[in-house]
């Protein structure tokens, strides 16, 4: 029986994972710190990762000694354990750069000390920043950050050199990388640290960009919450969805038990890869959605989304990836549609509110 060690299996999708592992025959150790911004009840947190039929181990992943200790007897690791979301401000970066790249870099140095050579890490599609557009003329760009004098004016769009309209394209896995705020800079980073573990150990490495992950368990609302969450989290207080911007911002929303499909097809590719090896693949539902769409599918009747203009500086306008390789390499593809995964999402229940 393959063991394995899910960092972060108390969190939304790592405990998502976890079901999946145990339901697939493995055995599986988490280890959790069950940070106090994202769980508000940290006995419940791990008393549901005990319920689903694993380990539970608290602690920190920046920890040699807590990493060494849960290696113990494991084949893969899953390292789902980070810092999520965009932040409240730059005051958050070096709770993002230790809690992501340092804690990666203290795992992978815990691997290779305990001779534990495969890995499936968890990455993010903001690791491409702003998405790819195709020109009039049928070039392929990458816009330039968004200026906030544009957005100030409501002027959401990314238009080409000569002011001509652009038209979003789907990114794959040979897209340059461009992070664009402090949280997507740690997911590039952690990428960076596991390739270069693979080049030093003779490891084998899988990183699944996930796209937006939305479905039960996520997160009540926090400033490092995804969208969905702060929807959901709205219509939960009898509340309007305030929509940033005009709505019209294009994502790729996948259900979180999609999401553990795909990390299952990653163990068992890595679980049996034959030599060293590094591959990056995203993870989407292969379907695109508007912010502004995803906000209607959860609202209730009497509180319809409210758009309001607002807007972040790190947000791009439009990010939407193909989950191509994916299908044709580890074969899997999302099964959860987007009117029935929002639908059963509109009631479902998020993770105890942060304190
Ligand atoms: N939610 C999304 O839409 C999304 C999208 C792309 C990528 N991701 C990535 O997926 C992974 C899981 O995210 P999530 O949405 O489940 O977040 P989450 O906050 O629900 O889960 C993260 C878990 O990691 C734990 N953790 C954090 N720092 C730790 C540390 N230093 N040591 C041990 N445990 C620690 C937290 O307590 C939490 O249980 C993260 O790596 C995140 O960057 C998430």
């Amino acid at each position: 029986m393959t063991r394995l060690l899910v960092t972060g299996g108390a969190g939304f999708i790592g405990s998502a994972i976890v079901a999946d592992a145990v339901r697939g025959g493995y055995e599986v150790r988490v280890l959790d710190t069950l940070r106090a911004d994202v769980h508000g009840d940290a006995d419940a947190a791990a008393a549901q990762v005990t319920r689903l039929g694993a380990e539970f181990v608290r602690g920190d992943v920046r920890d040699p000694a807590a990493m060494d200790a849960a290696l113990d007897g494991v084949e893969v690791v899953v390292h789902e354990a980070a810092k999520v979301g965009l932040g409240v401000n730059f005051q958050d970066a070096p709770d993002y750069v230790s809690s992501n790249d340092f804690g990666t870099a203290v795992v992978l140095a815990a691997m290779d000390r305990a001779d534990v050579g495969r890995l499936v890490l968890a990455s993010s599609m903001v690791v491409y920043g702003e998405g790819a557009y195709r020109t009039s003329d049928g070039r392929i760009v990458r816009p330039a950050a968004r200026r906030a004098s544009d957005l100030d004016a409501g002027r959401f769009d990314a238009v080409a050199e000569d002011g001509s309209s652009l038209t979003p394209e789907l990114i794959d896995e040979s897209f340059d990388l461009d992070p664009r705020n402090v949280y997507a800079q740690t997911k590039v980073a952690q990428e960076h640290l596991a390739s270069a573990w693979v080049r030093a150990t003779g490891g084998s490495a899988i990183a699944l960009r996930y796209h937006n992950v939305y479905g039960p368990g996520m997160p009540a609302n926090t400033p490092y919450a995804g969208v969905a969450s702060l929807f959901r989290s709205a219509v939960a207080r009898g509340e309007s969805p305030r929509v940033f911007e005009d709505g019209r911002q294009r994502r790729d929303f996948v259900h979180v038990n999609d999401v553990a499909g795909a990390n299952l097809a990653a163990i068992a590719a890595i679980s049996t890869a034959a030599t060293s090896s590094w591959r990056v693949f995203n993870v989407g539902s292969g379907a695109v959605h508007t912010i502004g769409d995803m906000a209607a599918a959860i609202a209730d009747a009497d509180h319809p989304p409210v758009v309001t203009g607002e807007y972040r500086l790190g947000d791009v306008r439009h990010i939407t990836a193909s989950s191509a390789r994916i299908a044709e390499e580890l074969g899997w593809r999302a099964a959860i549609p987007f009117e029935d995964g929002m639908r059963a999402f509109a009631s479902a229940p998020l993770r105890a509110a942060a304190q």
